[in-house]
């Protein structure tokens, strides 16, 4: 059973997609033509933006919502209460497992991952989704049973 989301404040949900549609606008993703972009909300309030950066040699890309974690955690932000993730598909997208794991490494498991569709705020949302067809969930849902850095800290025999 995973924990409950925490909760973000309507002000910040905001803030959150905004910055996940803005930080979209930075993309370079001319082989996939696929754009992502993802917002971080850090404890004190900064939003961090991330877009997907691709390469010639394909296995070089950088999904968006790692760009924006290591562009956090290189400015000394590593305390995190949120991430929305917006692409062009008109439903929500979900983070791939690399992403996942790296999400992992920096957020609670009941950090709210909102997952947005491209023609947000939907008028007639789609069921399992939340205002504006929002798909509200926690990094523990998308990662369960996951191995973190606790993990390092155990006894070894
Ligand atoms: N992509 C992301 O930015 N985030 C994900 O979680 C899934 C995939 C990007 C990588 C690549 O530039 C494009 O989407 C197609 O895979």
């Amino acid at each position: 059973m995973s924990a409950r989301a925490l909760t973000l404040s309507v002000p910040d949900r905001q803030r959150l997609i905004e910055g996940a549609f803005e930080a979209k606008k930075g993309t370079y993703s001319p082989y996939s033509k696929f754009p992502v972009g993802a917002a971080l909300l850090s404890v004190d309030g900064q939003i961090i933006k991330g877009a997907n950066i691709e390469n010639a040699s394909y296995g070089g890309t950088i999904c968006a919502e790692r760009t924006a974690l290591v562009k956090a955690v290189s400015e000394g932000i590593r305390s995190f209460i949120g991430l929305a993730v917006v692409t062009d598909v008109k439903a929500p997208i979900s983070p791939c497992g690399m992403c996942r794991q790296v999400i992992r490494e920096f957020c609670v498991l009941n950090m709210p991952i909102l997952l947005v569709p491209a023609d947000y705020p939907q008028a007639e949302p789609a069921e399992g989704t939340t205002e504006g067809g929002v798909r509200e969930t926690t990094l523990g849902e998308l990662l369960p049973d996951s191995f973190g850095p606790e993990h390092l800290e155990l006894s070894r025999k």
